[in-house]
């Protein structure tokens, strides 16, 4: 038997793969995926294979464009925002690592798959929905819900023990719990439980705090094809490098930062911290370019269904036949939804300033407020208003 363990190389990964191997006395493959999470991923393979994982058994696949052509992109064509401002960034990840985990399973030979998610997130449930959905009868080894390495004393005891590298700041308790890619970073636990404590200065790290942000602003242009944006200032790039560039830009004005209490699909509130500098400045750009080629009907179909395609995925049903359903739905209405919009970054705010689209469906001709030329006749508005209003005054003339 054969596991395969979503391995970053951190402590509590490298813990769980000694874990692995001693409690379950089995072979373990290590499947450490690059998501744009800014660390250095070879140290991960040193270390598997000084926890004697075979070379060939060391997995170290580069997903960045497949994260956001695959995940991000069509998350952003639905606007997907959980509880009204949750940009799902973690959420979206887990799809991906549990399908190629799923994968490389078959790849090796392996039985089962295991992660590093506690027993009381969100995250055992999405990793664990996507195993199982792409392979029915796989089995799933969940250390934080089986052991009894209650508390990070003993996690360090047992690092210690197994001859585990524990660095300095790991060895007092680690300040806060991040997850990070391309999309986001995200903070929770520890000097942020207490809700009404304001999240201290040293938990962001990928945004300038936006009072320090440049005094002047910052104008840039998106393009978009078809729902999905494809260009930065005119320059194309592919899906992770235009995530990218929209990360740096939304770094150095501050963008994305967003203190949440936000539910749990298990059942429990908890408080975080995300910054989503990029993702922050394309919600709202894809925003703009669907304001004027979006028929009203579709825009507003999409936001009735936005909030129950964002649960979705927030809830790990990534890999469901609704979630796919909701996607053709939406991918359809993204057929005309190509132009450019024009935004200004500026301590901290993003603001669509212009659009325009060979798609538009804006007419300044009808909207005018000057002489529209027989455009639209006013005189239509009366029948329009008289008859919504039939049933107002058969009412009114009831109960008046
Ligand atoms: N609450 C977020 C979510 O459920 C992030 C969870 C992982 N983040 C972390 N800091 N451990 O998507
Ligand atoms: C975890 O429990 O491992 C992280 C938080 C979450 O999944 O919600």
């Amino acid at each position: 038997n054969r596991v395969v363990l979503a391995y970053s190389g951190g402590l509590d990964t490298s813990v769980i793969l000694k874990w692995l191997q001693q409690t379950y006395n089995c072979e373990v493959v290590t499947f450490t995926a690059d998501l744009g999470q800014g660390e250095e991923l070879e140290p991960a393979r040193k270390k598997a294979e000084m926890a004697g994982v075979k070379p060939e058994h060391i997995f170290i696949d580069d997903l960045r464009e497949e994260f956001v052509k695959d995940y991000v992109y069509p998350m952003m064509r639905a606007n997907a925002l959980y509880e009204g401002l949750y940009l799902l960034g973690t959420s979206i990840a887990r799809p991906l690592i549990a399908k190629r985990q799923i994968e490389i399973a078959r790849q090796v030979n392996a039985d089962a798959v295991s992660h590093g998610a506690t027993g009381k997130g969100n995250d055992q449930v999405r990793f664990e929905l996507g195993y199982y959905a792409l392979a029915p009868d796989i089995k799933v080894i969940a250390p934080w819900r089986e052991w009894d390495l209650t508390s990070r004393t003993k996690l360090i005891e047992f690092a210690e023990a197994h001859q585990i590298p524990v660095s300095k700041d790991k060895r007092g308790e680690a300040p806060f719990s991040t997850d990070a890619n391309l999309l986001h970073t995200s903070s929770e636990g520890k000097v942020l439980e207490d809700p009404w404590d304001e999240v201290p200065d040293y938990v962001y790290s990928r945004t300038v705090n936006p009072e320090d942000a440049p005094d002047t602003p910052e104008v840039i242009t998106i393009d978009f094809e078809r729902g999905d944006a494809v260009a930065v200032n005119g320059e194309g790039l592919s899906p992770a490098s235009l995530l990218a560039k929209l990360n740096d830009l939304g770094r150095a004005h501050g963008i994305g930062r967003l203190d949440l209490v936000e539910n749990r699909f298990v059942g429990m509130k908890s408080r975080g911290m995300y910054e989503t500098p990029g993702g922050t400045i394309l919600h709202l750009a894809h925003r703009g370019i669907e304001q004027i080629t979006l028929d009203r009907g579709a825009a507003h179909l999409k936001d009735e269904l936005m909030p129950r395609y964002a649960e979705l995925l927030y809830n790990g049903f990534w890999f469901s036949p609704e979630r796919e359903m909701l996607q053709a739905a939406i991918d359809h209405s993204q057929a005309k939804v190509t132009g450019t919009v024009r935004l200004k970054l500026y301590k901290g705010s993003v603001i669509v300033t212009g659009r325009k689209s060979p798609h538009s469906l804006y007419s300044e001709k009808v909207v005018t407020f000057e002489d529209d030329q027989g455009a639209y006749d006013q005189r239509d508005a009366a029948g329009f208003i008289k008859l919504n209003a039939l049933r107002l005054r058969l009412l009114g003339r009831r109960d008046a």
